[in-house]
């Protein structure tokens, strides 16, 4: 139904208003508690509603997408929605169900390799990232049945009892599927904005406090010290979930420093970009000068020239366009890292180390603007506490993503999980608008490559203390 819909909605090129869609199915996974053993019948039970919430979050992403519109890969770092969707799927049926599931058939012999992302220890047969949307075979719906396929599957396996090994990987597939259903999000919206029509993922305004104006930055002492970062797992709870880049938990010793009260907005880099930042080479690193000389980058991603805004900028977001003299109080998104440096030292400041936002995060409640608020783009804060660190972008670092001291990949072929790409990466922390909220802790390391710019990304400022 949802796809006749969709497919009824395209068949006209002007814009057609689309079903509001319903956020309840975002919300059930972070409110089951973990279990520490599955082989009761209560940990199960939590474990199959975990599974059901979270493939429920995908379809519901996708409620509104064409086949079409699944096809698309517009840059070579997104991936179609509907290789997204195979691909989880695969994840789910390679290290769960064949290990675990007695007598399991896989739904194809060809699947087993054909989504494949990269991990190598499966077999060469890898095919190439950027000829994904050259999938038109196998079509949609033999991609929905493989997912069919493989949920009747995890429910025969999850109607049993099953050792802990097992729950671990499928809690890992359901993180797994988390961060792909937020690459789902970039990488339609991309693929949107790409298209000459800019159709928007979504209706209506995210801007529902139009008023609203971000507090002046205020700066947050911390005394620094020898301190401990990194996940901590729970010793009575064997299912404890992290991924293996964020342990083990260790000491760093921090300088004093200080860290802003809320993201940088979109008026304050505005200022940055009308000072002439992106033509004056004191402000960059040379791989960034190199960068944006190159790619000829004057504003952050999604923003156009527009006249007719007192601006002379407008925003593509998931809802479409909208008028930058709209958004100017919200967090700017979309900049890669060599712009986030070069704001930082046109600011007199510098980005926060992973340590010292890790140790500005810890204690703070784990709430924000988040993919369950629905807002699908970064929101203006009221407060001067210390906001924003949850939601809204992620936040670069100056931190190089590499091992922690004593860090061990998981063992098999999940060792190239997260391990094999510590090199020419920086970490950003914090999550974004379209993270789900159950997905995000304050030790969680996300990475990218320092031009990367389609992923929310953002600026926080720090400083050494003055103390
Ligand atoms: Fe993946």
């Amino acid at each position: 139904m949802n796809r006749i819909l969709a497919l009824r909605l395209h068949t006209n090129l002007a814009p057609q208003p689309r079903r509001t869609r319903t956020l309840t199915l975002f919300r059930p996974a972070q409110q089951i508690p973990l279990k520490p053993e599955y082989a009761q019948e209560e940990g199960l039970s939590a474990l199959r509603s975990q599974y059901k919430a979270v493939r429920s979050v995908t379809c519901s992403l996708t409620a509104n997408m064409s086949a079409e519109d699944q096809m698309v890969q517009s840059c070579p770092e997104a991936s179609p929605m509907k290789w997204h969707q195979a691909h989880t799927t695969w994840f789910f049926e390679t290290f769960v169900l064949h290990p675990f599931l007695p007598d399991y058939k896989p739904f194809h012999q060809d699947f087993r390799w054909l989504f494949n992302s990269y991990y190598n220890a499966l077999g060469s047969q890898i095919p190439e990232k950027r000829i994904r949307a050259s999938l038109s075979r196998p079509s949609l719906d033999q991609i929905l049945d493989f997912r069919a396929y493989v949920d009747r599957a995890m429910e025969t396996l999850l109607g049993g009892r099953i050792d802990n090994e097992a729950a671990r990987l499928i809690i890992l597939g359901l993180n797994h599927e988390q961060q792909h259903q937020e690459l789902m999000l970039t990488d339609i919206k991309h693929a949107f904005f790409v298209n000459l029509l800019h159709p928007a993922y979504d209706d209506g305004s995210f801007v529902d406090e139009p008023n609203i104006s971000a507090p002046e930055l205020v700066w947050h002492d911390f005394s620094g010290g020898l301190l401990e970062i990194g996940y901590q797992p729970d010793a009575r709870n064997s299912l404890d979930f992290c991924f293996d880049n964020e342990t083990p938990r260790h000491r760093v010793y921090l300088e004093p420093f200080q860290i802003a009260s809320r993201d940088v907005t979109c008026r304050e880099y505005l200022e940055f970009m009308l000072d002439d930042a992106y033509s004056r080479a004191e402000f960059w690193l040379s791989e960034g000068w190199e960068t944006v000389s190159h790619l000829r980058w004057e504003a952050p991603l999604y923003w156009e020239r527009d006249a007719t805004d007192e601006t002379g900028w407008r925003v593509f977001t998931l809802r479409g366009w909208h008028p930058l003299s709209a958004l100017l109080d919200t967090p700017v998104c979309h900049v890669s890292y060599f712009e986030a440096d070069a704001f930082a030292r046109w600011r007199g400041c510098r980005l926060p180390t992973e340590a010292e936002w890790e140790i500005a995060a810890s204690g703070k409640t784990l709430a924000g603007n988040l993919l369950d608020t629905g807002k699908l783009h970064p929101a203006a804060t009221k407060s001067s506490g210390i906001e924003q660190m949850f939601g809204d972008c992620w936040e670069w670092t100056a931190s190089a993503y590499s091992a922690y001291p004593g860090y061990k990949p998981l063992p098999g072929p999940l060792s190239e999980y997260n391990g094999k790409f510590m090199s020419s990466q920086m970490i950003l922390r914090g999550g974004s608008c379209v993270t789900p909220a159950s997905h995000v802790r304050p030790t969680y390391r996300n990475f990218f490559q320092p031009a990367t710019r389609w992923q929310f990304t953002g600026i926080r400022l720090a400083s050494a203390s003055n103390s």
